[in-house]
């Protein structure tokens, strides 16, 4: 009897809890792995040339997201402005390739300044909290081609200063951080204070204050941007720079169809049944029919549509006409970069170890999200069950519970795919060295850009001849 009661009481808590799963669904991320498999010559061509693991850019990938994109937020009568956030993957082929495609760039320090100015970028926004004095002064020496975008009172402030100091102009947006923004309210300045640091801007003569920049992480649908721009509208017609508003900077978060997907013991109905005891703890339960769950991703020009829509309704209509900025990252180099890795042992029928470690992901991402891991050397589309692990001193070096293949055996090639965006620039020294990035160039030939780190690169003054006292460089500080 009591056992019937709590079967029927977990029973009506699972229906319950399924409601909160919406409006994910049920699937797999398919046309990844068919894409994979399509290319499994050249991957494998690839692995055996330069060795595992190895990240590997393709170029023409990259070309067809940014005219993807680009198609996407053209628009007939709106000027609009694509930067590339150059924070999802500032390696010098991905940067140059944008480059190239003539697009403009989105830079968040001094460093990726730098590198756009010597990769010769001549439209740059550059954006963040607490820029040091040497980064604005980096940015007033090529004021000709830089906007900053304002985070602070003290920040507009301190350029002011430094501007007149100098004698020079400079243009500027003001970054605002909108109540919705969550932990995104470190950014910028409130929106109730925008009309008190456009009327200080006024009496600055040397920083032009021309626009306003928001932005929204993660957006899977545009609603986001429109609530937002709704929002902004009244607030920039109550009050203008001297120069009046020339753009409207809507920042990042495009996000990718076909990118990752969600493990179906994570959600919150997996970890309270979990909790209950109805499934384990850890990982996938037995019952697991190696399906996840999907966020429904609004496709990029769906987006774009709306957007202008809201641009025009709540903006345009409101100051007449004014640029749109945009600063897509992920979207734009997600799909374009691979992990290749190299089954290095296998540890029974349902475990397998690679030659990289998750330390090139920069975090134990896949333990709680998945990507499909793709062996190449056995290529099929059906999944079977498998932790792959990778080669750290950690359990927490997961690649996934499952892989697409007909078999698992060492050597075995396997491709992650789609690690473009804030994996190469979040990737950890951990134990092992930082590992190699090859092009697969628009021509279809491959070349290497980027060797493996190597002990004399991470610790260049212990690196010399071997001596007695430990490595070369104590003794310079002895
Ligand atoms: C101000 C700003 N712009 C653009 C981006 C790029 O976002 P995404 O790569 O999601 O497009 C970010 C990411 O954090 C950002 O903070």
């Amino acid at each position: 009897m009591a056992s019937t009661y709590s079967a029927s009481l977990s029973a009506a808590i699972d229906e319950f809890l399924q409601q909160d799963e919406a409006p994910l669904y049920p699937g797999e991320l398919t046309s990844m792995v068919a894409r994979a498999i399509d290319q499994q010559h050249i991957f494998l061509q690839a692995a055996q040339r330069f060795g595992t693991p190895q990240y590997m850019l393709e170029e023409e990938r990259l070309t067809a997201q940014i005219q993807r994109f680009r198609a996407a937020f053209a628009h007939p009568r709106q000027h609009t402005w694509v930067h590339y956030a150059f924070k999802a993957n500032p390696t010098l082929p991905v940067v140059r390739r944008i480059r190239a495609a003539g697009l403009a760039a989105d830079v968040s320090s001094g460093m990726e300044l730098e590198l756009a100015i010597r990769c010769g970028f001549d439209r740059i926004v550059f954006s963040g909290p607490a820029k040091t004095d040497d980064e604005l002064e980096l940015a007033l020496r090529h004021a000709g081609r830089v906007t900053v975008h304002l985070d602070s009172f003290l920040e507009l402030e301190r350029l002011a200063a430094r501007a007149a100091a100098r004698g020079i102009s400079v243009n500027a947006g003001i970054r605002l951080s909108l109540q919705s923004h969550g932990a995104w309210t470190k950014f910028g300045i409130p929106a109730e204070q925008l009309p008190a640091f456009v009327e200080r801007s006024r009496k600055l003569q040397h920083v032009r204050v021309q626009g306003v920049q928001f932005h929204l992480s993660w957006n899977r649908q545009a609603e986001g941007y429109c609530q937002t721009l709704e929002r902004l509208g009244p607030l920039l017609r109550a009050q203008a720079p001297a120069g009046g508003w020339h753009f409207v900077d809507i920042g990042g978060g495009y996000y990718p169809e076909d990118d990752e997907a969600v493990y179906p013991w994570l959600t919150p109905r997996g970890r309270i049944r979990a909790m209950l005891g109805l499934q384990p703890a850890e990982g996938p339960p037995d019952d697991w029919d190696l399906r996840y769950l999907l966020h429904p991703v609004q496709p990029v020009e769906t987006m774009a549509a709306r957007i202008h829509q809201a641009f025009d309704r709540h903006i345009v209509a409101c100051l007449g006409p004014v640029d749109l900025w945009l600063e897509p990252g992920r979207y734009l180099v997600n799909q374009a970069v691979h992990l290749l890795l190299q089954v290095a042992d296998i540890k029974g029928p349902e475990v397998a170890i690679t030659d990289g470690g998750t330390h090139l992901l920069g975090w134990e991402r896949l333990e709680t999200e998945h990507v499909p891991l793709i062996n190449l050397s056995q290529p099929g589309s059906a999944q079977r069950r498998c932790r792959v692990f990778g080669s750290l001193c950690t359990p927490h070096d997961v690649w996934g519970y499952t892989y697409y293949g007909r078999g698992i055996d060492v050597g075995d090639v396997l491709l992650l795919p789609a690690q473009g965006a804030y994996v190469q620039t979040l990737a950890q020294r951990f134990i092992k060295p930082l590992c190699q990035t090859t092009v697969l160039q628009t021509s279809g030939t491959l070349r290497r850009e980027e060797s493996t780190e190597t002990f004399a690169r991470r610790y260049p003054r212990c690196s010399g001849r071997r001596s007695t006292d430990g490595c070369s460089g104590n003794r310079d500080t002895a």
